[in-house]
């Protein structure tokens, strides 16, 4: 049983999906954190990240550890590593890859076909679990995306909103697990509600269609 939620940057996909999974008894699933690590992994081992074997084999020589509020690489707590900006951009880089992305939709196909998930990331709808029982994709306004990002990591909001310019026209324009909504996929603008709303409203949606 899956509930997908994708998106953009900055549209809450996180916050939304960890909500849902606690009101409904689900496990939450943050697929952008495995891209991450691998970027961190990448970084620090000083891999091209434009080669996309290497990348990939990178990729499946990884060993995840998630819990509710810890994404653990090899044992080590790299929670907070991951979202560090040089990381964050090269993990837009290491996705546009298929090696990476076949690896990584692999992993992630095998966690959740053995439970109840909320799955966010950018293709779970469309790729990873195309069979979900509720797909949504949220949006934000490009400027509330970055007000949201800038608040959280105490960075200048134009900082941001350049970074993110760059990195939503990537996660768009490559060729495979591409940001868009699948065909049955619910829209929703969060620009301007209460994360507590959209949770609601999720949970609304997941009950009416009999995935929760
Ligand atoms: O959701 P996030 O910001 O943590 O994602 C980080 C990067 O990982 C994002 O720029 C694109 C990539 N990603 C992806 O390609 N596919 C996913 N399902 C999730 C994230």
């Amino acid at each position: 049983m899956v509930i997908a939620i994708d998106g953009p940057a900055g549209a809450g996909k996180s916050t939304v999906a960890r909500g849902v999974a606690d009101a409904l008894g689900f496990t939450y699933l943050d697929s952008g954190a495995m891209y991450r690590s691998l970027a961190l992994a990448a970084l620090r081992a000083g891999l091209d990240l434009d080669d996309g074997e290497e990348l990939g084999r990178a990729a499946r020589g990884l060993e995840f550890g998630f819990d509710r509020t810890t994404v653990r690489l090899g044992g080590e707590d790299v929670s907070e590593a991951i979202r560090e900006p040089q990381v964050t951009a090269a993990a837009s880089r290491v996705s546009v890859h298929p090696p990476v992305r076949d690896a990584m939709v692999a992993l992630q196909r095998e966690l959740i076909d053995n439970g109840r998930y909320v799955a966010e990331g950018r293709d779970i709808g469309t790729v990873v679990s195309p069979r979900a029982s509720l797909k949504v994709f949220l949006t934000a306004s490009e400027a509330e995306r970055a007000r949201r990002r800038a608040a959280e990591s105490g960075e200048a909001v134009e900082a941001v909103l350049a970074a993110q310019r760059e990195r939503d026209d990537r996660d768009r324009r490559r060729e495979h697990g591409a940001l868009r909504p699948a065909p049955e996929a619910v829209e929703l603008d969060t620009t301007g509600l209460a994360i507590d709303d959209v949770v609601a409203r999720v949970v609304e949606l997941a009950r009416d269609q009999g995935a929760a």
